[in-house]
């Protein structure tokens, strides 16, 4: 009986250690990640400068945080800019599991204001969402 639970212990472990490994490269699947951006656009445009209820994500790949003009930004995306903060395949990735708690780690305070509060749990999704905002950067 105990044996069971040890083995099964380990399995979710080597599993863990599996999807981490797996965090690092954004070669997601830019078809899949269309699909899933659908989620994205109620608030979000792919049109320069076109804002709704968050900035436009015109050319996010690569971008400075908190610099699309016109869009009045928490100020903690603003101060991420300041920091340093450009939105990296591997910093959007991560940053979209939860940007509130992301955006604190990497101010390095207890909270972060975000006014984006969805979380997007699936390394997945956010792989291949990725791929499609870099794919579209790409085409051009
Ligand atoms: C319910 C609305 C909503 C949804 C859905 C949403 N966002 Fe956001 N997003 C926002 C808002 C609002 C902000 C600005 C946050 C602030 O200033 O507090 C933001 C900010 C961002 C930023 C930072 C932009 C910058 O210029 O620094 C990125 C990147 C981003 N969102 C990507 C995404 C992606 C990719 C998706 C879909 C997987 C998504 N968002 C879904 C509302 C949303």
């Amino acid at each position: 009986m105990r044996g069971t639970i040890i083995t099964k212990t380990l399995t979710a472990a080597s599993f863990a250690m599996l999807l981490s490994a797996g965090a690092a490269s954004a070669d997601g699947d830019v078809e899949k990640g269309e699909k899933f951006f659908k989620k994205c656009k109620q608030c979000h445009s792919l049109e320069e400068g076109k804002k709704k209820i968050g900035p436009s994500l015109y050319q996010i790949v690569g971008r400075k945080a908190g610099t699309q003009p016109k869009f009045k930004y928490s100020k903690s995306y603003v101060e991420a800019g300041e920091k340093g903060l450009d939105w990296t395949p591997e910093n959007l990735i991560a940053y979209l599991e939860n940007p509130k708690k992301w955006l604190a780690a990497f101010l390095e305070v207890k909270k972060a204001k975000s006014k984006m509060v969805v979380k997007y749990k699936k390394q997945k999704d956010r792989e291949n969402v990725v791929a499609y905002l870099e794919s579209l950067q790409k085409a051009e």
